[in-house]
């Protein structure tokens, strides 16, 4: 080997870095053609004879390929064995190996035969395979925060040179720490094809910051990088804390449906959980509450729950509930004499400290408490006591009775004087029945609150005693007024006030006396007419005629 190519050799080989000392070397892609050159295509010697390409076999010794002699298009495959059929030469003297393998990583080398040397020019050849798939396998489906849990498996099939797998978190690399991060690397060697399948299994202990956070598996290789996404993952925790709550719009009221509810700040949320009610233990799966209905004043107290699956975790609440009670010493319709006593007690039993109010007949009053009752108690009696979110009621009626007392028995004028109005005023309860000792029209009567008056007309025609009594199943009252009589226009008053009979006996006493009127007229004029030479006598017949005619009328109506 003379000392130029020597020299030529040593600069290509510093070109790349990991070649074999002294050896060119070639890399192909698995499956295909590859074509090593002779002495780096140098041309060859202008005296060249021919070419021979031969490799090393296995056990050392040297295997033909072909031949090809200088100044002509033909050559001489010689191999026998696979290669027969596989190696082909090129005008400059590459020799081409189609369908390659792993197999043909070996020296192939291009023998040089001039007039007057021979030269061998060995060349290494190197197939690389790029991955033929990147899979993920054992894939999670959550994360457990502060436990190791396998993220994944990443597979790298068929690949040459053997692909490295590395594990990134939000594309930043993770470093096995043996505590978080914990990676197991594994490969497999094809012994049929010589092809490398690489694995690598992620383990990680997360946190609650993880929950967004995205894994890759990198997958590196000569040909090919690859990465791979899995995640974000869901993040499981166990709680660290759990509540109970009672839930209720303000205060608890006796008889209200209360529901509890617990809950765990665990991930994912618990769903069973055990409640204690009054030292019994109930579990409720598939839900948070538990409703107590119509709940009772005795039900107030501590309440509990706890996780189904660590009863350790537990949270207490205790639990209000308001009531009230309200009762009277008097109910329905009370009935009192005036003058009786009357007090009212007040009963309530509740939860607090109630608010308590009266009305009567709706408007607000104090509690009722009387020493001497008058008609104006009487009356529609509420007490109303009130808790936040409670009002209870409680009502009598009071009613006051009493023996009818006069207040006073009056006569009123009247204008036109022809009769007289008299008025009884009495109180008493029930309303008391009214009597006059005399005939009498026009009666009116009212009562109110206990307080009634009769009024009526009387025609007095004489000076009377007129008594009013008033009674009821309580007793009786009596008062006497004097009325005189009725003097003026007593005819007129009679007309009014008689009846027919007395009516038409009156027109014939008109007719009666204008008959005898009509009489005397012509008497007087008889008279007249005969005393007419007699003078003065005129003046005191007349005054004496009319006085005549009133006495026979006064004799024509009797009393
Ligand atoms: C693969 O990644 C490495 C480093 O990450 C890089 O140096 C190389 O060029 C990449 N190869 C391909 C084929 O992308
Ligand atoms: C309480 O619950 C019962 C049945 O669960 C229902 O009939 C009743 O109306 C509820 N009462 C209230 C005050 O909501
Ligand atoms: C109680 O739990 C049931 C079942 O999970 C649910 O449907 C219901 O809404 C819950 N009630 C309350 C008040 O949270
Ligand atoms: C229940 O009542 C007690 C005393 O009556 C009080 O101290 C406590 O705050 C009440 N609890 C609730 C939840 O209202
Ligand atoms: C009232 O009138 C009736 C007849 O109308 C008579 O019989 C009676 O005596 C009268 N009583 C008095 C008190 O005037
Ligand atoms: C009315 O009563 C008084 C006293 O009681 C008596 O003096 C008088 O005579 C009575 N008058 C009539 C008209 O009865």
């Amino acid at each position: 080997m003379n000392m130029v190519v020597f020299l030529l050799l040593v600069l290509v080989s510093a070109g790349t870095c990991d070649q074999v000392s002294g050896t060119e070397k070639v890399t192909g892609l698995y499956g295909e053609t590859i074509a090593i050159p002779c002495n780096r295509g140098a041309p060859p010697p202008h005296d060249l004879m021919f070419i021979k390409w031969k490799y090393e076999k296995d056990d050392g010794s040297a295997g033909d390929l072909l031949i090809k002699q200088a100044h002509t298009d033909q050559h001489t495959v010689q191999a026998t064995d696979d290669y027969a059929k596989r190696v082909n030469i090129d005008d400059e003297y590459n020799l081409l190996i189609s369908r390659t393998s792993l197999k043909d990583q070996k020296t192939f080398t291009c023998m040089v035969v001039s007039g007057t040397n021979l030269m061998e020019y060995p060349v290494l050849v190197v197939i690389n395979k790029k991955p033929s798939s990147v899979t993920l396998m054992d894939k999670s489906d959550v994360l457990q925060k502060d436990k190791l849990t396998t993220v994944g498996t990443c597979v790298v099939a068929d690949a040459n040179p053997a692909a490295t797998i590395t594990w990134t978190k939000n594309r930043k690399s993770l470093v096995v720490d043996g505590k978080v991060v914990v990676i197991t690397p594994s490969m497999k060697l094809d012994p049929a094809t010589g092809l490398s399948t690489t694995s690598s299994t992620l383990q990680y202990a997360a946190t609650k910051e993880d929950v967004d956070a995205v894994f890759s598996c990198v997958s590196t290789h000569v040909l090919t990088n690859q990465t791979t996404d899995l995640g974000p993952f869901p993040i499981h925790y166990p709680s660290e804390n759990v509540g109970l709550e009672i839930i209720s719009k303000g205060s608890i009221i006796e008889g209200d449906n209360v529901t509890l509810k617990c809950h765990g700040d665990g991930n994912p949320p618990p769903s069973s959980f055990f409640f204690y009610l009054k030292g019994q233990k109930t579990l409720v799966e598939n839900s948070d509450n538990y409703t107590l209905t119509g709940i009772s004043r005795e039900a107030a107290g501590d309440y509990k729950c706890s996780l189904a699956n660590n009863e350790k975790m537990e949270a207490s609440q205790s639990l209000n509930v308001s009531y009230l009670d309200l009762s009277l010493s008097l109910s329905g319709k009370i009935v009192k004499t005036v003058g009786d006593s009357l007090s009212v007690r007040v009963d309530k039993s509740a939860s607090g400290e109630p608010k308590v109010s009266w009305t009567k007949n709706g408007k607000g009053v104090n509690q009722p408490e009387f020493s001497k009752l008058t008609y104006a108690d009487s009356g529609v009696y509420l007490c109303e006591a009130s808790l936040p979110g409670i009002v209870q009621h409680q009502s009598f009626e009071l009613v006051i009775e009493g023996k009818p007392v006069i207040k006073s028995l009056t006569e009123h004028g009247v204008a036109d004087a022809k009769h007289k109005v008299l008025s009884c005023e009495a109180e008493g309860v029930p309303k008391p029945r009214f009597q006059w000792s005399v005939n009498h029209t026009d009666e009116v009567i009212s009562y109110n609150d206990g307080r009634a008056t009769n009024k009526i007309t009387v025609y007095p025609m004489e000076n009377l005693n007129v008594s009013c009594t008033v009674s009821n199943k309580l007793g009786e009252d009596v008062m006497t007024i004097n009325v005189s009589p009725v003097f003026k226009e007593e005819s007129e008053e009679k007309e009014s006030q008689n009846d027919l009979h007395d009516q038409s006996m009156l027109i014939v006493g008109v007719v009666v006396g204008l008959l005898i009127a009509a009489a005397l007229v012509g008497l007087l004029y008889w008279l007249y007419m005969k005393n007419t030479r007699q003078g003065s006598f005129k003046t005191r017949n007349e005054a004496g005629t009319s006085e005549e005619i009133k006495k026979l009328e006064e004799n024509n109506y009797p009393v």
